[in-house]
């Protein structure tokens, strides 16, 4: 996608073939940054810190992370050092050990020699991948905008998404803004609400931003006004992304989407999530039980960023010093909220049988 007129990958390799470029997420919209990882350390960081973060750009990166770590150490403890450390870095979006276990599969039977090369290769493989299952992702989405279009008869056509699942969350296109972007490139007049997604406004910092760069019509709201819109017939459809489907279509994603589904179910308002096949975790059931949730610092609760009229960032606290706070940073929300999964091979009921159909491999 483009940012100033300029097309742009969320991560790519520089022309030295080796430094992997990144675009540091926790800096916008204050400031567009490009950043080099030229170690595994650094991708690491980059994946914990959420410099980079949306569970297709974690397994991208974390691949790259393999290649780098490959680019310095190559041998047996290098590798299986690289496949821990990377993997430790978030819990929750299961794309982080889709990718690691592709790599170690590639690499492990080669001699250390060999390495390298190839682990770039895939890396590079997986990233294009990324690109294609998201465009299609985005295909099968413009259908439901566009029948909805049809369906409303005059426009535009209002939809409701959480955090952020869009290009920066990907390689790039997006999940869930994929169908957005292709429907409002057909033409088919849309317009987005945009949840703010506290703590870390996923929502109001990233999503705000690459929509209004693609000039797509969009509002942001706090977390709590989707109900409100949508008992008021103003959502004609919500599309989240997920972290981590499981088999039985039970699909897990930033904190507050569960919400959203009920308040959709609630007021009959189609509830759509986009996925890539990556991100369906086939050993897992039963989400509510099985999907690990991610805790993190207390302080993104308790403290906001921000930047004041003079352009200078700062972060300042919005709670008594010393206060408790929980952070869980996803809930699963359960397939029978889920209207359908839309996938690059199709929409699917949001069920086992659904998904298998769609996948038989794993049938
Ligand atoms: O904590 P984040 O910002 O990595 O969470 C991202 C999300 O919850 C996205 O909705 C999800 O990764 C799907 S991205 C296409």
């Amino acid at each position: 996608m483009k940012v100033q007129g300029k097309p742009y990958r969320t991560i790519w390799l520089a022309d030295d073939g080796r430094t992997v470029r990144i675009i540091d997420q926790t800096k916008l919209p204050f400031a567009f940054e490009v950043v080099d990882l030229k170690s595994l350390a650094d991708a690491a960081r980059a994946i914990a810190g959420m410099w980079v973060r949306g569970a297709p750009l974690i397994g991208a990166t974390a691949a790259y992370g393999m290649a780098l770590a490959m680019n310095g150490d190559s041998s047996d403890a290098g590798l299986d050092g690289a496949y821990q450390t990377l993997m430790a870095t978030r819990p929750t979006a299961v794309n982080l050990r889709w990718a690691l276990d592709d790599m170690k599969a590639l690499l492990a039977p080669l001699p250390a020699g060999e390495r390298a090369g190839l682990a770039y290769a895939r890396a590079a493989e997986i990233a294009d991948e990324d690109v294609e299952i998201c465009s299609s992702i985005g295909e099968h989405g413009k259908g439901l905008i566009e029948r909805a279009f049809e369906k409303k008869g005059s426009g535009p056509v209002n939809l409701l998404t959480h955090c952020n699942a869009g290009w920066l969350a990907t390689v790039d296109w997006g999940t869930a803004l994929a169908p957005i972007y292709k429907a409002f490139d057909a033409g088919i007049p849309v317009h987005v609400w945009v949840d703010e997604t506290r703590p870390r406004n996923q929502g109001a910092s990233l999503t705000a931003w690459e929509l209004g760069q693609h000039g797509v019509p969009h509002t942001l709201i706090v977390d709590n006004v989707g109900g409100h819109l949508m008992q008021h017939g103003q959502v004609d459809l919500c599309i989240t992304g997920t972290d981590r489907t499981a088999a039985s279509g039970d699909v897990c994603n930033k904190i507050g989407t569960y919400l959203k589904a009920l308040a959709a179910h609630d007021n009959g308002v189609p509830f759509y999530v986009a996925l890539p096949g990556p991100t369906i975790d086939w050993t897992i059931t039963d989400g509510v039980r099985d999907i690990p949730i991610e805790q993190r610092d207390a302080g993104e609760v308790t403290r906001l960023t921000g930047v004041d009229e003079n352009g200078r960032v700062g972060a300042f606290s919005i709670a008594p010093a010393g206060t408790p706070a929980a952070n869980y940073a996803f809930d699963v929300t359960p397939a029978r909220l889920v209207t359908g999964l839309i996938t690059e091979r199709g929409v699917a009921e949001a069920s086992t049988e659904g998904l298998k159909a769609l996948y038989p491999e794993h049938a």
